[in-house]
């Protein structure tokens, strides 16, 4: 049940000058050492304590054990959170969640008026139970959810019960949640020191959610354990696949234009997934200075695709158009669930074929075939192909993509763990906001709409 990278697709022998030559894979190698015993430096040194989250199993066994108190009171799980805190519980959700073992988890990243309101109109609070994830615990979307959820829960089922419905997810020691926690008592679970929300998929962020959600926790990081286990016996980095994997985009993107990656999951149940490794790509590597403080404005823009559907609206453009992307296939071998296709209409020839075939055959026939028409355009694309989609697969597939991002990191010199961009937007909304501290926020936004002319606004 290993996760297998195929690169194929993006070496100059399928696709021609688009792609890898064999003497740029030679001429990386020595990269890919020095990334290799860089990472494995940092890794000694505490620096990457995502790496080690697979063995981190008295936070996995907090969230189990809190998670299996859910039920029988319980029916519902609203995630509150946004960014890594709420892509990393969904995608683990959406592929997984197993209702015959769990309970229903919701997660809600929109503080759309019109939706979170709909949302909370529709649950029956006294059977929900609500996760506030943040790990800085101050941010406005997420404490602004808090606010409103804690408020209700108070009115509608007063002071002494409401408490049971709430449990908190944030840093050990710092922010206003943790605080409030301390304040006020509620159930909590951890975020380690030094995992940002891109990549604490695997700490209590993911892994509560997943619990309540019925999907096994343990296997998927004995997933991630895997997959991290053949990254050291690999005898060469060129065998890491991760490293493989990053050295890969990273080339592409610096030495053949390749400013875009789409994320395509030929998987309805994957496509969180590929909406996770989006910010995960995003976020971690798109970066205006490099290590060394020089302007580099680095980075590789994800786009998330699902196979077939976006075969039949955007496949046009990847193959005749510009020739600025590179296409990562996610394919699932088997598919689990079998949906035969009749045999009827056999005196039709452009029907007759499809009959005795499955919907999971027809599905992976056309990631093959898309593949292929990539291929003979000159368009370069890897393919990661999981046996099947269970909690053992995600959990490598999960792994292979934060340790790929972390050395695509290295290769382009950035850090990959801040996000100043984010930072000043924050700043902006909590000066709008009138958060005290924040004022010269509001007065540069102010400014910002006073320079607006209006001829311009049609
Ligand atoms: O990856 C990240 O660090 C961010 O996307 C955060 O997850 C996001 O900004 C939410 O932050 P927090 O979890 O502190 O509320």
């Amino acid at each position: 049940m290993t996760v297998r990278v195929d690169l194929n697709g993006l070496l100059a022998t399928a696709v021609g000058s688009d792609g890898i030559a064999a003497d740029e894979l030679a001429a990386v190698e020595p990269e890919l050492v020095r990334v290799r015993e860089e990472l494995a430096t940092r890794r000694t040194a505490g620096d990457l304590v995502f790496a080690e989250l697979p063995y981190a199993r008295d936070d996995a066994r907090r969230a189990i054990d809190a998670a299996a108190s859910l039920r029988p009171d319980f029916d519902t799980l609203v995630v509150l959170g946004i960014g890594g805190s709420a892509l990393g519980p969904r995608a683990l959700v959406t592929a997984l969640a197993d209702e015959a073992a769990g309970i229903r988890v919701v997660v809600a990243d929109s503080i759309d008026p019109e939706g979170f309101g709909a949302l909370l109109g529709r649950l029956d609070l006294g059977r929900t139970m609500f996760n506030v994830i943040s790990k800085s615990g101050e941010t406005a979307d997420t404490m602004a959810q808090f606010l409103i959820v804690r408020d209700r829960l108070l009115r509608e089922l007063g002071a002494v019960d409401y408490k049971r419905h709430l449990i908190v997810t944030t840093d050990a020691s710092t922010g206003a949640l943790r605080q409030i926690i301390n304040d006020e008592g509620f159930h909590d679970l951890p975020v380690p020191a030094g995992v940002s929300g891109r990549f604490s998929v695997l700490t209590p962020v993911g892994l509560y959610p997943a619990a309540a959600a019925g999907i096994d926790v343990e296997e998927l990081l004995a997933g991630a354990a895997h997959m991290d286990e053949r990254a050291k016996a690999a005898t060469s980095a060129a065998n890491d696949p991760a490293l493989t994997f990053a050295a890969a985009l990273w080339l592409l993107a610096t030495r053949h234009r390749k400013p875009i990656v789409v994320m395509m999951a030929y998987c309805d149940r994957l496509v969180a997934a590929a909406d996770w490794f989006c910010q995960l790509w995003a976020e971690s590597l798109g970066k205006a200075v490099d290590l060394g403080g020089r302007t580099v404005e680095w980075g590789q823009t994800p786009i998330r695709a699902l196979g077939s559907v976006d075969q039949h609206s955007q496949l046009q453009l990847w193959v005749e158009g510009p020739r600025d992307k590179i296409v990562v296939f996610l394919r699932v071998e088997d598919h689990g669930a079998t949906v035969d296709l009749p045999a009827t209409y056999q005196d039709l020839e452009s029907l007759a074929y499809l009959g005795g075939h499955s919907l999971g055959e027809l599905l992976n026939a056309e990631q093959r075939a898309t593949e292929l028409s990539l291929a003979k355009r000159g368009r370069p694309s890897a393919t990661i192909s999981l046996p099947a989609l269970s909690a053992f697969t995600l959990g490598q597939l999960l792994y292979l993509l934060e340790t790929a991002t972390v050395a695509a990191g290295a290769l382009a010199d950035v850090d990959v763990f801040g996000q100043p961009g984010v930072e000043e937007g924050k700043r902006l909304t909590y000066g709008l906001m009138g958060r005290p501290g924040f004022e010269a926020g509001k007065d540069e936004v102010d400014a910002w709409m006073a320079r607006k002319d209006a001829r311009f606004v049609v």
